[in-house]
């Protein structure tokens, strides 16, 4: 175990599987008292048992990042149990599925939005609430945008385009309102990571696989690990002058 993060306390979202489980993993082996939000308890239940496996301390708090009221509970608990937030990786999202923009229909937009986009202001809303308001104040946040925050394809469903090119329009305008509080807010671009997020994808779409796989210069796929390493690093004392930047963990996707 690290001790980078030792006495501090933080949230993840989406901690119950794939890239937000290895980041609660990852925090609480460098010291951190972690709670793990989610939707799906029986995934956040596994990531806490894994977490206790390696001697660390966890809570699940079942929050949905589209109800304000979950989101406003989640930082409550987090607070009344640890004392503190220190940090915040708002990474709850979903893929939605592939289909044309001129199919795609409203209920799936409202869906995708709501998750991956309204989610990540709910989330930073009560989360810089109290940062700012505890003493000494501040802290660290980081939020799950995508390579699809940056650019976008053909193929790419229109709304998830647009959700992560919001996240990281919301992350620049946090960075830049809170900067002088000592609340710094980054995001994490992601390529394709292997995660049941992309499973199911692979699984409605498997003649898009080959292709996927070959947009990323490295010729493979991410695994979560790799996106943890970054979310934790800038929430890290280490990252102290990063903000409002939107790091890349994508093998080479967009830069080319
Ligand atoms: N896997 C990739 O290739 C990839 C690439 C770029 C960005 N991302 C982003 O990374 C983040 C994590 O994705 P992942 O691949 O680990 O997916 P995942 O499906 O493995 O995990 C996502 C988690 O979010 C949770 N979740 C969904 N809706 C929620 C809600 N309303 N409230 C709270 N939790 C909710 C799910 O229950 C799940 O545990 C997402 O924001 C995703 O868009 C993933």
């Amino acid at each position: 175990m690290g001790e980078g993060f030792a006495g501090r306390a933080g949230l993840i979202t989406g901690a119950g599987s794939g890239i937000g489980r290895a980041a609660a993993l990852k925090f609480a082996s460098e010291g951190a008292k972690v709670v793990i939000a989610d939707v799906d308890m029986a995934g956040s239940e596994t990531t806490r048992a894994m977490i206790d496996q390696i001697g660390g301390e966890a809570i699940c708090v079942r929050t949905d990042v589209t109800q304000a009221a979950e989101v406003e509970a989640l930082v409550q608990e987090t607070v009344g149990t640890f004392g503190r937030l220190d940090f915040a990786f708002n990474n709850a999202g979903i893929a939605g599925d592939i289909v044309p923009l001129t199919d795609y229909s409203e209920e799936l937009w409202d869906r995708v939005i709501g998750i991956n986009l309204k989610g990540v202001w709910l989330c930073m809303k009560y989360e810089i609430r109290q940062m700012l308001s505890q003493s000494p104040g501040g802290g660290a946040i980081v939020n799950t945008a995508s390579v699809m925050g940056l650019i976008s394809s053909a193929t790419n469903p229109v709304a998830y385009t647009a959700s992560k090119h919001g996240v990281i329009g919301i992350t620049k305008n946090a960075a830049l309102a809170y900067a002088e509080s000592g609340v710094r807010v980054n995001a994490v671009c992601p390529g394709y990571i292997m995660t049941p997020l992309v499973a199911g994808v692979f699984e409605r779409h498997p003649e898009r696989k080959a292709q996927i796989v070959a947009d990323h210069p490295v010729g493979r796929l991410g695994v979560p690990e790799e996106v943890s390493e970054a979310a934790v690093w800038l929430c890290s004392d280490a990252a102290s002058f990063v903000n409002g930047t939107a790091m890349t963990v994508d093998g080479g996707y967009v830069a080319h």
